[in-house]
């Protein structure tokens, strides 16, 4: 098993880490176009190894994308990270141009793979890695939701005063300030949330998660890297030990939830041949209009990057 990371910058080194302590792969490949710098943060993590008791071969190279060869999955972190006051859509012009080039050169060198797309903004970067690779849209996803819920699962359970682990939850749409938590799919325990929960603590809840990114951009003047890199990992993690697990994805939509040609967040069963189905919930009058809002506002991102022509259809 052999698995790629391209950039080595936060996400991507975190990422790398995850994989490796998990031992999800044998060889573990981070590619940066930094002169060294997958090299090095390679080199610190196989010597994290008998620390921490993992064997995992980790391989750093620069802009060397034949190492990548037969990957089973690779994540794609390439790309500016946001600074205080940027939007995650403010990113396009810069990282599509990167997130092609790099979906290019991967799909040369492993053209059967996986790819999960982490860069920003999340949704049409994931779209543009589609467009790019050619390659069926169940192999093409992208992460959000589960860093999303996992703000919003964080949230919560602080509110509760319980254990992270009791929360289950599904959040849906975009990577942005349009997601669309869904109160009526949270449980704590199998306890409607709602039943632990004063509204106005929920709806101020529901209001810090949509913005939970920006929260971390205002505090660290850039992007958050240990719970995206890890929320990646995750996914990587379902599909290479096929897992069948069911997790908030960005997807390619092709009529489900009443909307087509276009890459949103959705539940989805994330097993060995990548998204192995797509989960339709029944949602009310209100969250399928939140949803469709969403959808309006991914759109009109893709169509940004459509009318950039850095992509040839
Ligand atoms: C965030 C970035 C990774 O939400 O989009 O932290």
């Amino acid at each position: 098993m052999k698995i790629t990371v391209v950039g080595a910058g936060n996400v991507g080194a975190t990422c790398a880490n995850v994989i490796a302590h998990k031992e999800l792969a044998n060889e573990v490949v981070v590619l940066d176009i930094k002169e060294g710098v997958a090299e090095g943060k390679s080199l610190d993590i196989l010597q994290t190894g008998p620390i921490n008791l993992y064997d995992t071969k980790m391989i750093g190279v620069t802009n060397d994308y034949s190492k990548t060869a037969n990957s089973e999955v690779v994540i794609i972190t390439s790309g500016l990270p946001r600074k205080p006051g940027m939007s995650r859509d403010d990113l396009i012009a810069t990282n599509a141009g990167i997130v092609k080039s790099v979906t290019e050169n991967i799909i040369k060198h492993s053209p059967n793979t996986i790819i999960i797309v982490v860069s920003n903004p999340l949704d049409v970067m994931t779209y543009c890695a589609y467009l790019t690779a050619k390659i069926p849209a169940d192999r093409v996803f992208g992460m959000a939701g589960i860093l999303d819920t996992a703000r919003y699962r964080t949230f919560l359970a602080d509110a509760i005063g319980c254990s992270v682990k009791d929360i289950q939850a599904v959040l849906m749409g975009g990577h942005g300030d349009t997601m669309v938590p869904l109160p009526r799919y949270t449980t704590v325990a199998g306890i409607p949330v709602t039943e632990l929960i004063a509204a106005d603590k929920l709806n101020a809840i529901l209001d810090r998660t949509k913005k939970g990114g920006g929260e971390l951009v205002n505090l660290m003047g850039t992007s958050a890297w240990y719970a995206p890199g890890a929320a990646a990992a995750q996914m990587a993690e379902a599909i290479v030990r096929d897992q069948k697990r069911i997790f908030p994805c960005c997807a390619y939509l092709t009529g489900q939830y009443g909307l087509k040609d276009i890459y949103l967040g959705v539940p989805v069963k994330l097993g060995k041949k990548g998204i192995e189905q797509i989960i339709e919930l029944k949602l009310n009058a209100e969250e399928q209009a939140l949803l469709n809002s969403s959808a309006v506002a991914v759109k009109e991102t893709m169509d940004v990057l459509d009318g950039m022509n850095v992509l040839v259809k």
